[in-house]
C-alpha cells in the first residue's frame, strides 16, 4: 500500500520524474504533431478563471506541457490570489505567459470578463459550487472548456452541470475534465483489461482517500475586513456549500474510477462519519461509505482527511479471476499483469488532450462522466449527513438540495451547523 500526499493523489509511477522531458509525455499520445503549431500561427489563447494553487498548477502544466499556447487572461475574486499566480507562472513559463495588466480581472464578475476577451478556451478552476455558473457562461460565450473536478456540490448543481453539457455539446465545444487518472496510461490500460474481462466477472470494489487534514496544503485565512460571504469563499475547502465536503471534492477522484472501471453509477448508498478532529468551518473529517451498484456489486468507499494515520489512496477492483489494483497498474490472478509503460505527468496529460481536442476540431465531451462520479460522492455525503439511505434516481431527479446563495456578493451569509445523523434532514 502506498502512502499518499497532496491532492492530485496519483501514484508514484504516473509522475513522470523530473528530469524528463515534455516531449517524453506527448509521446504516450500518440501522433500528436505540435509541429504545425508550434510557429504560432494557429497559437491558441487561453484564459484562467481561478487563480489559485491548481489553476496555477494546471496553467504550468499547461504552458510547459503544449507548444503553442498563450496565456493572455485571468480571473479571480481576491487580487493577492491572482498576482501571486501571475507571479509563479512567469518564472515557469516566461514564453507562454502574454497576460496585460488589463487583461486582469478580479472581483465576483472576473469570469464574465476572461469570457468577453478573445481567448478560444478557459480553464475553470474556482471552487466546486461556481462550477455550473461558470462552466454555464463559458458554454454561452462560445469557448472550449477544462475544468477541475469536481462538478458541483449539490443535486441541482449537477442537473445543470448535464443540462449545459448538451449545449456545448451541441455547439461542439470540447470540454475536459481534470481527472488526471483518465488520461494516465496505466489508468487507462488496467480499466481495458477489466472490461475485457482480466478479472473475470466484477463482484466488488474498494475505493479510498485516507490522508491527512490538508492544512499547510490549503490555508485558513483569518476574516480581516472580508464580508461572511468573501470570508468563507477565502476558506472554501472547508465548508460544505463550496467545496462539497471532502468525499465530494477529493474522493471524487477514486469514485470516478469505479465508475470508470464497473462502467456504471451507484443505484444506491449507505454512508456514516462524521467530525472528530477538524475545528473549522462545516466539513466533516471522515466518511465511509457503501455503494450499492448493479448485479448486486457493492464498492465499500472511505475517505478521511486526519494526520496521523495510515494513509491510503487507490482504487481495488475484485472480480472471479482476480483483482485490480488499479492505481498501481496491476492485475493479480488468472491472468497476471503489470503497467510497465513510461511514466507521465498526468496534469501535462490532462492539458494535451484538451488542446489536442480543439486543434483538430474532435471535441471531447468528458463532464457528463464527471458529473455523475460527483453526484455519486454527493450522495455518499447526504447519506452520511442525514444517517439515511439514498437512491441514485431520488438524488438525480427529485432532491432538492441547491447550496446556491439568494445573491453573490460582499453580504452575510450565515454558516449552516455541522451535519448531525438523525438530525440533518434531507431536501
Ligand atoms: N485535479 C487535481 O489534482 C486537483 C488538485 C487540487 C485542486 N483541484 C480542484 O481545483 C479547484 C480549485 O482548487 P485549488 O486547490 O486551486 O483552490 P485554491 O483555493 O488554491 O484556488 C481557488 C481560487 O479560486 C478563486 N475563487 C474563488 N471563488 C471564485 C469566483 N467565484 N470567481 C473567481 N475566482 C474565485 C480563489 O480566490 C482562489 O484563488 C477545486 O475544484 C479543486 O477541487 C484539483
Amino acid at each position: 500500500m502506498k502512502g499518499g500526499s497532496g491532492e492530485s493523489g496519483v501514484s508514484r509511477r504516473d509522475f513522470i520524474r523530473t528530469s524528463a522531458s515534455a516531449a517524453a509525455s506527448v509521446s504516450v499520445l500518440g501522433s500528436v504533431n505540435y509541429g504545425l503549431h508550434a510557429a504560432g500561427s494557429d497559437t491558441v489563447r487561453v484564459g484562467l478563471i481561478g487563480c489559485g494553487g491548481q489553476g496555477t498548477r494546471d496553467s504550468v502544466a499547461l504552458l510547459q506541457g503544449v507548444p503553442g499556447v498563450e496565456l493572455v487572461a485571468m480571473g479571480d475574486m481576491f487580487p493577492d490570489r491572482l498576482q501571486q499566480s501571475l507571479e509563479i507562472l512567469k518564472k515557469e513559463a516566461p514564453n507562454g505567459v502574454k497576460v496585460k495588466p488589463e487583461m486582469c480581472f478580479t472581483g465576483f464578475d472576473a469570469y464574465k470578463k476572461v469570457l468577453e476577451s478573445d481567448v478560444q478556451a478557459v480553464l475553470v478552476v474556482t471552487p466546486p459550487h461556481f462550477r455550473s455558473l461558470h462552466f454555464r457562461a463559458a458554454v454561452e460565450a462560445g469557448k472550449h472548456i477544462f475544468m477541475e473536478k469536481p462538478a458541483g456540490v449539490d443535486p441541482a448543481g449537477i442537473r445543470a452541470m448535464l443540462e449545459i453539457a448538451d449545449a456545448a455539446e451541441q455547439k461542439k465545444l470540447s470540454v475536459v475534465c481534470g481527472t488526471q487518472r483518465r488520461h494516465t496510461p496505466s489508468y487507462q490500460e488496467t480499466i481495458k483489461r477489466i472490461h475485457e474481462g482480466a478479472i473475470g466477472r466484477i463482484v466488488a470494489a474498494e475505493a479510498y482517500w485516507m490522508g491527512g487534514d490538508m492544512l499547510g496544503y490549503w490555508q485558513w485565512y483569518e476574516r480581516g475586513s472580508l464580508s461572511e460571504m468573501e470570508w468563507q469563499i477565502r476558506n472554501w475547502p472547508w465548508y460544505t456549500w463550496l467545496s462539497g465536503d471532502h468525499i465530494v471534492e477529493q474522493h471524487v477522484h477514486n469514485l470516478d474510477v469505479i465508475n470508470w472501471a464497473l462502467n456504471a453509477t451507484p443505484e444506491q448508498c449507505l454512508g456514516q462519519g462524521g467530525r472528530q478532529v477538524r475545528n473549522l468551518g462545516n466539513i466533516w473529517d471522515n466518511f465511509t461509505v457503501v455503494f450499492e451498484y448493479p448485479n448486486d456489486v457493492r464498492v465499500t468507499s472511505m475517505c478521511r482527511q486526519i494526520n496521523g494515520c495510515m494513509n491510503r489512496i487507490g482504487e481495488r477492483v475484485i472480480g472471479t479471476k482476480g483483482v485490480a489494483e488499479v492505481d498501481r497498474g496491476l492485475i493479480k490472478g488468472e491472468n497476471a499483469w503489470e503497467y510497465k509503460g513510461p511514466e507521465v505527468k498526468p496534469k501535462e496529460l490532462d492539458q494535451q488532450v484538451f488542446i489536442k481536442s480543439i486543434r483538430e476540431g474532435k471535441p471531447l465531451s468528458e463532464v457528463k462522466a464527471m458529473a455523475h462520479s460527483t453526484l455519486g460522492a454527493i450522495m455518499g455525503r447526504m447519506s452520511a449527513y442525514s444517517g439515511r439511505a439514498l437512491k441514485w434516481d431520488w438524488a438525480l431527479k427529485a432532491s432538492k438540495l441547491d447550496y446556491t446563495p439568494a445573491q453573490y456578493g460582499p453580504t452575510a451569509h450565515p454558516v449552516d451547523p455541522v451535519a448531525m445523523p438523525g438530525k440533518s434532514e434531507l431536501s
